[in-house]
């Protein structure tokens, strides 16, 4: 089992290894001291790793409840978000105990959020079950739900005091799910280079928790640097200014990954056009989009994609700040203004 270390407001460690589920229970004892422990999860986690979870909890002394919430970004919503605050409620829940999110990205993000709000604010683990939530979700602290406006509207940043993230979960995945985590996974090979672009380019196959290592400590030194996004933090931003979009026009049909990974080639395109993307890393990328069958082409008009970009977070005033990709691990940010995103990708 591999511990890494994330030094941010509330410092906590990233566990990650194999047959890690069956001792969530001493694991999380180490650090969280809380009676009891309301367990979040899905209909589809919960019939998986639920009673591996719930016994191991128990053996380890916590009374355990559990809430269901229906699986997929549906259900980060206002009103489930309120039916888990009554039910905390309407059990007593108390700040001394503690909230675990166990499941993928959807999980973590509203389990979090309830987490961050409930009574001000009470401590939570993540268990993340998905590659995508592994790789990135369940690190750093962002917590949200969604509003019919926009993705991740609402939200905090609020860090977890312990990530269990048990790379034997990974085998049940179906295959949307594995796209779902490519996409960040080709984010973090943008981002970084070398060895993780390497990794994922040549198929990942046994190499897949070195590459979550390496974009978790990756990770882990952007939110240590600029835990509430005011700066470097924005990097983890590529292909998201048009995946929001694709992901809400789309009714969240299209998985998150899978618009990030639009989203990247989009920008790469678009670098290209300009002379700012050399034709080899170009190909790279693509001869990798072609590896995993990954379609290359926006399913909406990009004047509709700019229109949602406009609400999103990542736009301020008349600008937003759009992550460019100069080469393979070479990427900046840039300040565009939202009247010129339309020509950008055009
Ligand atoms: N997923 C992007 C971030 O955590 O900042």
């Amino acid at each position: 089992m591999k511990a890494i270390e994330v030094k941010t407001s509330r410092p906590y460690k990233v566990l990650l290894g194999s047959g890690l589920i069956a001792s969530a229970g001493n694991l999380i004892k180490e650090v969280i001291k809380a009676p009891r422990l309301m367990v979040i999860t899905d209909d589809i986690v919960v019939a998986l790793y639920g009673e591996i979870v719930r016994n191991s909890l128990i053996e380890a002394g916590y009374e355990v409840d559990f809430f269901i919430i229906e699986n997929g970004e549906k259900s980060k919503s206002l009103p489930v978000y309120g039916a888990i605050l009554d039910y905390l409620a309407d059990k007593a829940y108390t700040r001394t105990d503690a909230i675990v999110a166990l499941g993928g990205g959807v999980v973590g993000d509203l389990a979090g959020f309830v987490a961050a709000t409930y009574l001000r604010g009470i401590e939570f683990v993540q268990i993340p079950t998905t590659l995508l939530s592994q790789i990135d979700s369940s690190v750093g602290g962002k917590t949200a739900i969604d509003l019919d406006a926009g993705k991740n509207l609402v939200g905090a940043f609020w860090q977890p005091s312990l990530v269990i993230a048990d790379v034997d979960t990974l085998q049940s995945l179906p295959d949307k799910e594995i796209e779902n985590g490519l996409g960040e996974l080709i984010k973090y090979a943008c981002l970084i280079g070398g060895e993780t672009f390497d990794i994922v380019a040549n198929g990942f196959g046994k190499a897949l928790e070195r590459v979550i290592e390496l974009s978790i400590q990756y990770k882990r030194d952007i939110v240590e640097a600029d835990e509430k996004e005011n700066g470097v933090r924005t990097f983890l931003n590529l292909g998201h200014t048009l995946a929001h979009g694709i992901e809400q026009l789309s009714g969240y049909s299209f998985t998150h990954g899978k618009a990030v990974s639009l989203g990247i080639i989009a920008i790469a395109k678009a670098q290209l056009k300009l002379n700012k993307l050399s034709q080899t890393d170009y190909d790279k990328l693509l001869s990798l989009y072609e590896l995993y069958g990954l379609d290359t082409e926006l399913p909406y008009g990009i004047s509709e994609l700019v229109k949602v970009a406009c609400v999103d977070k990542k736009a301020s005033g008349k600008n937003i700040k759009l992550v460019v990709m100069d080469g393979i691990g070479n990427c900046r940010v840039q300040n565009t203004a939202l009247d010129a995103l339309e020509e950008y990708f055009k």
